[in-house]
């Protein structure tokens, strides 16, 4: 017997940024003052992402290129990393993520690439927490986002390798 399955995901859309909770448009607001520290120099494309912590602080993480093209990271990434290492053990609530490209404007929301799925993934394992995704470009829509694994169905994890 076969059966269809069907995997849904859901999200939320503001369609004004200002309409946001006064947490998530802060911590939007922090990811888009770091756009400045991000090293795109050979993609001319920001990306810049801001968590907001369980014990309360702030980070943010930029994309960090490098003229051996591969070697780059992902903002999402290079914040992962951070907070794994300032602040082990401390569970992510909220990611904020949003980018400038080469012409200075963005007006639709982008999702982390399939490598910082994976690794946001192994975070909310990791720390058993779901992390919000706040997802949207310099203006335009916003979309949340409760949980990173639901933008990676299928996912592989350490249970696998049981
Ligand atoms: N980039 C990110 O930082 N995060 C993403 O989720 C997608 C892509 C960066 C990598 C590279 O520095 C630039 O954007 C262009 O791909």
């Amino acid at each position: 017997m076969e059966e269809k399955k069907i995997v849904q995901i859901q999200y939320l859309e503001f369609e004004k940024q200002s309409t946001l909770s006064q947490n998530d448009f802060d911590l939007f607001e922090q990811a888009k003052g770091a756009l400045k520290n991000a090293y795109a120099p050979y993609s001319n494309f920001l990306v810049s992402a801001a968590a907001r912590l369980a014990n309360g602080k702030i980070l943010t993480g930029t994309n960090q290129e490098n003229a051996s093209f591969p070697v780059g990271l992902c903002a999402e990434r290079v914040l992962l990393s951070a907070i794994s290492s300032i602040y082990p053990g401390v569970a992510i609530e909220s990611m904020a993520i949003t980018y400038q490209p080469q012409n200075g404007k963005s007006q639709v929301p982008i999702s982390p690439c399939g490598v910082c799925r994976q690794a946001l993934n192994e975070y909310e394992i990791r720390l058993n927490q779901p992390i919000r995704l706040i997802l949207g470009g310099l203006t335009g829509p916003v979309w949340i986002f409760d949980k990173c694994s639901e933008l990676l169905p299928f996912g592989f994890n350490g249970s696998h390798l049981q």
